[in-house]
């Protein structure tokens, strides 16, 4: 709900409020983002300070900013931390004085050829610079069932000359002095979103200059009082609705207060008489029941209003992907028996991976040019989806359509058409599309709409492998360079614009070798990301782990692939990769059919197992629960409190170990619940030459008797069965059946080995 109350705006939603005020100058001050109060007058209480001692300056009407709370701060005027706008205007100058003109109640205001979340209730705050005809505009939606408001800010130049504006940030947050920290998420290729914790104090940055939302440093970030934790304690969170270069800056002032900003970073936009410039929306919550609240609101959020169109609750497909099963080396016939392998374990989609069109025998070459390759594919694309279907899976593709490579006929035909010099620092033999030219756009967009509507394609996986080194268009003068990144970012969003609305049953999902560009924008248009390359279990439920904080498990492709794993050549067992890949949407990244009899059976219990927990799986509420060090525990509740699920993950097995409870989270207090848990049975082979200590026979690893062994002697599987409240699982906890630690095996032993995992389940007893 939003509130004027005098001069007052408040902007309530369930749990929280967020209120700011014009001063009698026009200033718009920042009064409060919290807990909702009772009272309307309970948001108005800030001092306005109209004498700072010292050397900090005081504006024409007395009033010092260098330390007052603000909605959109400004180069000048005494304040001295980072603004939410800043523009050179006509006579160069930059020190821009922005004042309350009024304010409207838009049905709709979305910024222009941006995506946008969907629904709330908008307020529209219209300021004035002081002496020019230069107009700031504030919009803030309120989604009241999911605790978050988003906010975007609109420059209009209305003077006779060009104003060039070097920054338009999304969002501004001001928060009183106190002792906070900075949580933020950073990596690299195949190690995205560790959690970084840092007292805030001076500046911190959060940003990308890589072209895209980033590994690197995810546009998502947490700020929270110094002790908050996992379930307690304040915190406010902060993500962008954008997929380019993008800037976070918290700053703590020579008072103490703190001052969030983010956008898209440094500008060098000509904003032109009679123009206006739009920010990206940015987005923001507060909890005061630690990191949960945070997650317990965003994930929502993201599921109703960010993801949209005929996927938004739809269950996700399992699916098999050639990537790692076939590399480049792809054919029709190849194809479709990987599609009857995939129907041989349950899996509902076929994705064929790189490799497929004309040229492409490895990644120096053929991007860009998207008709099937004669060679490996010589019925085309029609035909093999049609056999596809016919054994019984959908048939989903994979693409990189931003991208050329020298070595291709598009290069060849359009050599200018790249953004950048031809010389530059170059990543995986290619180069990215100019998509500030409309021309380029519709290149791209044409030959998608051929591939989509030339065969029967339910799932594209739409790739970006590079991260972008030269942002310069040769279709831009000297003086517009500076809009290169943004301008790409803009033709990038037209496109998918297009062809999401013209093919609105398929299934895309947004990949950039795995988590380069997985942030809000993408989700807008794209249901679902590919993570991360790195499949490997025990990273995986690492990097799941840091996305979880601000992205719910609907929108993360999660895949089993093979062991020893491609990336760390780790071996884990496959119960526990599939138990990580299980927590978010499930794939195959391996060749069923090079996998032994009982490996198969294995996996098609599993997809069995998903299939009948699916949706819990994919749309229940994620939990992270606590864990002791080395480990971690993560549950699903279904929103009825009837079914979860939860899997406790194990870094290294250790000798002779603590028995420590796990701890639910989740679980409706007063309900019973049976648990139940989800294990294979262990195999003579895991045990190596300690087989001996009980077998009658001599059995050395690796030996034709020990796979006969292996083949015949079964062992006992654990299996743990509990009933009791939701209230005792969650406060009193409960214990998994003790793992074998260096002596003893037998059915009330759990064999864990590295990198293992345990799945549970539970039910309602409704007795
Ligand atoms: C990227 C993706 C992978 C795979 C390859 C194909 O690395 O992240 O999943 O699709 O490209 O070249």
């Amino acid at each position: 709900m939003i509130r004027t109350d005098k001069n007052v705006f408040i902007l309530e939603t369930n749990q929280t409020a967020y209120a700011f005020r014009t001063v009698e100058t026009g200033v718009l001050q920042h009064l409060y983002y919290g807990c909702r109060l009772p009272r309307a007058e309970d948001y108005d209480s800030a001092p306005v300070i109209l004498n700072q001692p010292g050397n900090s300056l005081v504006d024409n009407d007395g009033r010092c900013r260098e330390d007052l709370l603000q909605e959109a701060g400004t180069v000048g005027w005494g304040d001295l931390r980072a603004p939410l706008v800043d523009a050179m205007l006509p006579d160069g100058g930059r020190s821009c004085d922005f004042r309350f003109s009024h304010f409207e109640r838009p049905e709709h205001a979305l910024p222009e050829g941006l995506p946008a979340s969907e629904g709330g209730e908008t307020l529209k705050v219209v300021l004035k610079e002081h002496t020019h005809a230069l107009y700031l505009e504030l919009y803030y939606t309120v989604f009241e069932d999911t605790d978050v408001i988003a906010r975007w800010s609109r420059l209009i130049n209305d003077e006779a000359e060009t104003v060039w504006v070097t920054r338009l940030m999304s969002q501004q947050l001001d928060l009183p002095a106190g002792e906070y920290d900075l949580i933020t998420f950073r990596g690299a290729w195949a190690r995205e979103m560790d959690m970084v914790r840092q007292n805030l104090a001076g500046e911190l940055r959060w940003s990308s200059n890589t072209g895209g939302s980033s590994n690197r440093c995810n546009p998502f970030a947490m700020v929270c009082r110094r002790g908050c934790g996992e379930e307690a304690g304040e915190a406010w969170a902060l993500n962008l609705v954008y997929s380019g270069n993008h800037l976070g800056i918290a700053q703590v002032n020579a008072y103490g207060s703190v001052r969030l900003t983010q956008g898209m970073g440094e500008l060098g936009w000509q904003l032109m008489p009679g123009e206006k410039l739009d920010s990206p929306q940015a987005v923001m919550t507060y909890s005061d029941r630690g990191f949960s609240g945070i997650s317990q609101h965003m994930h929502p959020f993201i599921k109703k209003h960010i993801v949209r169109g005929a996927w938004r609750d739809r269950e996700r497909p399992v699916l098999v992907n050639s990537w790692e099963g076939f590399y480049f080396k792809v054919s029709h016939r190849k194809v479709v028996q990987l599609a009857k392998n995939a129907r041989n374990i349950g899996a509902e989609l076929l994705v064929l991976d790189d490799g497929w069109f004309k040229g492409r025998s490895d990644d120096s070459r053929a991007l860009g040019d998207w008709k099937a390759d004669p060679k490996k594919l010589p019925d085309g694309l029609a035909v093999l989806a049609r056999e596809v279907n016919e054994q019984g899976v959908r048939f989903g593709l994979w693409v990189e359509p931003e991208m050329v490579s020298e070595q291709s006929e598009l290069f060849a035909a359009h050599p200018d058409w790249i953004l950048g010099h031809k010389n530059q620092a170059i990543g995986r033999n290619q180069y990215v599309l100019d998509l500030t030219r409309p021309e380029v756009c519709s290149y791209v967009c044409d030959s998608m709409t051929a591939i989509l509507s030339g065969a029967d394609i339910a799932y594209i996986k739409w790739d970006m492998n590079r991260i972008m080194s030269d942002v310069f268009s040769p279709a831009l003068p000297p003086e517009r360079q500076g809009e290169a990144s943004h301008r790409y970012i803009l033709g990038l969003y037209g496109i998918l614009d297009k062809l999401t609305k013209a093919f609105p049953d398929v299934l895309f999902e947004s990949c950039a070798s795995g988590g380069n560009r997985f942030d809000l924008g993408m989700l807008c248009y794209m249901p679902q990301v590919w993570a991360s390359d790195n499949t490997d279990a025990a990273c995986r439920s690492h990097i799941q782990w840091g996305y979880s904080y601000g992205y719910p498990q609907s929108v993360l492709g999660c895949h089993v692939s093979d062991s020893p794993n491609h990336q760390t050549l780790r071996r884990s067992p496959l119960r526990s990769r599939f138990n990580v890949a299980a927590m978010g949407l499930l794939g195959y990244e391996l060749n069923p059919g090079e996998l032994s009899s009982d490996k198969i059976q294995e996996i098609r219990e599993q997809v069995e197992f998903y299939k009948a927990h699916r949706r819990l799986l994919q749309f229940g509420q994620f939990h992270r629960c606590p864990s002791a060090a080395g480990e971690c525990f993560t549950m699903v509740t279904s929103p009825n409190g009837e079914e979860a699920a939860g899997v406790h993950f194990v870094w290294e097995n250790q000798p002779n170990p603590q028995s420590v409870p796990l701890y639910c989270r989740g679980l409706e207090g007063e309900k019973t619940y049976h648990l139940t848990s989800r294990s294979t049975p262990p195999r003579i082979t895991d045990f190596g030459s300690l087989a001996n200590y009980m077998s009658p026979i001599r059995i050395r690893s690796g030996s034709l008797v020990e796979k006969a062994a292996d083949r015949f002697v079964k062992l006992p599987q654990d299996a743990l069965e509990l009933k009791a409240s939701g209230r005792a699982f969650c406060q009193r906890g409960f214990y998994p059946i003790q793992p074998f630690g260096g002596t003893g095996f037998n059915g009330a032993t759990r064999l864990m080995r590295d990198f293992d995992s345990r799945l549970y389940l539970w039910t309602e007893d409704a007795e």
